[in-house]
């Protein structure tokens, strides 16, 4: 059988995945812009990977063109707000009574990007119980080389002087902020050379997750106002916590001396 457009996209799969609990106009909507992102952040875990082997081999030039489109891609999924807020609060209400405990806080993918970016923190993994393939991703991701400490090789790679216990540490444990690595930080941007840009772009990726943060607490307090979550969590209460807890936490620690 010749390759078609659809059949090299999976066609039928993709687009008889949508199945509506309502006969409601706007579910639709509901369901493919969660499948879209969904997408999206499988695009994005695996343009960190590469992004990943890129800095672990010291190619910056690579590095930055990698950074580049996955900034585009959050800049996308941040501006896919737009297209949810045009639903109001009476149209969510018409399905929403059939979601259940459903919410985007069970989204593994969201949660491995986190876990892949530098956050180690368990906290998010009981939505996929112990024994899921969700888990197991979730777990092999937490014990595997964040990007922090990816940058980490990198740094040395490009000849600086990185503490051997930021090098040597147990990925699996939180990343505790580290004044020795503030330090070789601090050098890297006062040579103004690769290494310095290579920063910038990663507090870029940083704050593309924090505006995303921010876009989505504020479409919550729009369409449900202060109703809690349907994953049981108290809603934008809980969400306004995540809001200023960004990850590259020496990258941010620098803003002042450097
Ligand atoms: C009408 C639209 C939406 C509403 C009302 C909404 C509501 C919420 C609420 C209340 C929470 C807190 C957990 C809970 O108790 O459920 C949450 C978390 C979350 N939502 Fe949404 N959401 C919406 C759209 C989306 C979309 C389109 C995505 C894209 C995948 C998404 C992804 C997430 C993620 C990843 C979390 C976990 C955030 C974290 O724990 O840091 N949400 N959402």
């Amino acid at each position: 059988v010749p390759l078609t457009y659809a059949s090299y996209l999976s066609l039928d799969d993709l687009l008889g995945a949508q199945h509506p609990r309502t006969e409601e106009h706007d579910e639709l909507l509901f369901i493919v812009i969660h499948q879209v992102y969904e997408l999206w952040f499988k695009q994005l875990l695996h343009e960190v990977a590469e992004l990943q082997r890129r800095l672990e081999a010291g190619d910056g030039p690579g590095a930055a063109g990698t950074t580049r489109r996955v900034l585009a891609i959050l800049k996308t999924v941040v501006a896919q707000v737009d297209v949810l807020e045009t639903m109001t609060p009476r149209q969510f209400g018409t399905f929403r009574g059939q979601l259940d405990r459903a919410s985007g806080f069970q989204s593994a993918q969201f949660r491995e990007l986190e876990v892949v970016l530098g956050r180690r923190d368990r906290r998010g993994f009981a939505a996929h119980p112990e024994g899921t393939a969700a888990r197991e991703r979730l777990e092999a991701a937490f014990r595997r080389r964040s990007l922090l400490d990816s940058f980490a090789r990198y740094l040395v790679a490009r000849g600086y002087d990185v503490p051997d216990a930021v090098l040597e540490r147990d990925p699996a444990s939180p990343a505790e902020p580290s004044p020795a690595l503030q330090d070789v930080l601090c050098r890297v941007y006062a040579d103004e050379g690769e290494a310095a840009q290579v920063c910038e772009r990663l507090l870029d990726i940083d704050e593309g997750l924090l505006e995303w943060r921010y876009r989505h607490v504020v479409m919550v307090q729009r369409v449900i106002g202060a109703r809690p979550g349907t994953g049981g969590s108290a809603g934008a209460a809980y969400l306004r916590e995540t809001l200023l807890r960004p990850i590259f936490v020496d990258l941010w620690a620098v803003r002042d001396r450097i």
